[in-house]
């Protein structure tokens, strides 16, 4: 792999993605990690990520120069950049001229490998208070900026080279292309990370995992990552996967048939539908605080999944097989901030299966524990799944359990499942799908307001529209819909939705407010 080395900048899972972008597979490393081990990995290259610190600053981290007698290619980013030039003898200093953000970039004399040919001046993203002054021997200038006399540089005989700009970020409209040029031209890798060879890679992964004989056990969510984790293990080992799929009564409308009819039609998965309506229901009846329903939905779902693995255990069991391997759509992301990367960290167990009794004991599977989102998406088409599943926009664990204000009772679900669906059918219709991150629609079951419909007065219950826009989900901002779109969702809820006399939008940015109501 390529090694990304994270110097503690929010930027390491970034430079890690724009790496597989240009097709070769990549990891994120902590700095804290000695060279030896790095080299036990062999790396095809090492890619230093920015950091926040300056490298004068008290116990900021350092690059042990033995990393560049190992014969890696090495690319510095940022402060990465400021390390390398560090490390092997350049000039680093603090010339108090800050550049933050856009950037004006000069190429210097032919660009070298990584810039020749680029526009002579064009923008790049900036974010630094050290520069480097003078380029390690053996290195050749290639651009430079007003507060970065060195902004980039290049030992193209040692396979070095570095920027001091963002060449991940979006703002950096070169940046991919510096980043290809290092990775397939200065350090000469190859372009073998495709989707086909994800899915290939992986299904013999589980292959190899699961044996010819070993059988195992799904719980599907109707979510985009339990989905192509299934479907993937699925080609692996066919009917020897069974998938559950526990239907909690909190789903949005038409949920349970996407993945009872499409799911099944598209990989032939074996699916155990588990009708629990009632029993959520019963459970959460009198319930109105948020984490309450939150711990009742958890607990409940694990029960209800931990009884039917029993019940395929017992079926199973008679033809004296058991259920041996567990198959969870764990995240590259999730691995990496568990402080995971090899095998045995402690890592965040999928929120909806996570808690199982111990007499359960099943060895995990996670074909997507080195994927980000965006290659589960490309791999979920690979293996046939519709764009209906595989673009799926986030919707919680818990439901529209935490989308009804007050009560989860048969009538609000009624009610928000109508709201909802007439919601997401104009926002499909208007194309802004792939324009919002999720639109949450809210029922405020414990307010009510005056309206007046046809001749009479009523007492209705309103109804809050949540579009957010956001990139993961952790800050977001609140989508500006076009006000026809707006119009046109309002009035059809308040006509077709009985108990609803009014629909608010919600223009509240995350934070403060979350993206959910509870
Ligand atoms: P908040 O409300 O915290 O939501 O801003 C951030 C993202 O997480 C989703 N979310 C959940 N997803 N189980 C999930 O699988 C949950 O319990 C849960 N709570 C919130 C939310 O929809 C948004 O995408």
């Amino acid at each position: 792999p390529v090694l990304v080395v994270d110097f503690g900048a929010q930027y390491a899972q970034l430079i890690a993605r724009r790496v597989r972008e240009a097709q070769v597979y990549s990891e994120v490393v902590p700095h804290t990690m000695p060279v030896s081990e790095m080299i036990a990995r062999d790396p095809a290259a090492i890619v230093l990520s920015g950091g926040p610190s300056s490298v004068y600053a008290e116990g900021a981290p350092q690059v042990d120069p033995s990393l560049f007698e190992q014969g890696v290619p090495v690319f510095g980013i940022c402060y990465g950049f400021q390390a390398m030039a560090s490390a092997l003898d350049g000039g680093v200093e603090h010339t108090g001229t800050r550049e933050y953000g856009r950037t004006d970039l000069t190429v210097v004399g032919d660009g070298g490998a990584l810039h020749q040919d680029l526009p002579a001046g064009h923008p790049v993203w900036m974010s630094h208070g050290d520069c480097v002054t003078k380029a390690p021997e053996g290195f050749t200038v290639t651009a430079t900026s007003t507060g970065a006399p060195v902004a980039a540089f290049e030992d193209t005989a040692r396979r070095f080279a570095g920027v001091q700009y963002h060449p991940e970020v979006l703002h950096s409209p070169h940046g991919q292309e510096v980043l290809r040029r290092f990775l397939h031209d200065v350090a000469g890798l190859r372009p073998q990370w495709t989707t086909s060879s994800i899915v290939d890679d992986s299904v013999a992964a589980v292959r190899a995992q699961v044996g010819e004989t070993g059988k195992a056990i799904c719980a599907l969510s109707g979510g985009v990552d339990s989905a192509v984790a299934a479907a993937l293990v699925h080609r692996a080992i066919g009917d020897r996967l069974t998938c559950v799929f526990v239907d909690h009564g909190l789903l949005r409308a038409g949920e349970r048939t996407q993945v009872e009819r499409d799911f099944v039609a598209a990989t032939g998965v074996r699916l155990v539908t588990v009708d629990a309506k009632d029993r959520f229901l019963g459970a959460l009846a009198g319930v109105t605080d948020p984490e309450e329903k939150r711990k009742i939905i958890g607990r409940e779902f694990i029960r209800v999944f931990e009884q039917s693995a029993r019940d395929l255990q017992a079926e199973a069991g008679e033809s004296g097989e058991h259920f041996d391997y567990l198959v969870q759509g764990t995240l590259y992301p999730d691995v990496v901030e568990s402080g995971g990367g090899t095998g045995a960290a402690n890592i965040k167990s999928h929120h909806n299966v996570g808690g199982l009794p111990d007499d359960l004991k099943f060895d995990l599977v996670e074909p997507l524990r080195a994927l980000f989102k965006d290659e589960v998406r490309r791999v979920g088409l690979e293996v046939g799944l519709p764009e209906t599943i595989v673009q799926r926009q986030p919707f919680p664990g818990p439901g529209l359990g935490i989308r009804i204000i007050g009560e989860v009772t048969a009538r609000n679900l009624e009610i928000l499942r109508s709201a909802d669906s007439i919601a997401r059918e104009e926002l499909t219709s208007a194309g802004l799908d792939r324009t919002i991150w999720q639109c949450p629609v809210v029922l405020l079951a414990d307010v009510r307001s005056v309206g007046v419909q046809g001749d009479g007065r009523t007492y209705g219950h309103p109804i809050v529209l949540r579009p957010v826009s956001s990139e993961d989900a952790m800050t977001a901002d609140w989508t500006r819909l076009p006000y026809d779109v707006l119009e046109r969702i309002s009035t059809r809820i308040t006509n077709e939705v009985s108990d609803v006399n009014r629909v608010v939008l919600d223009v509240t940015s995350k934070p403060p407010g979350t993206i959910e109501w509870e």
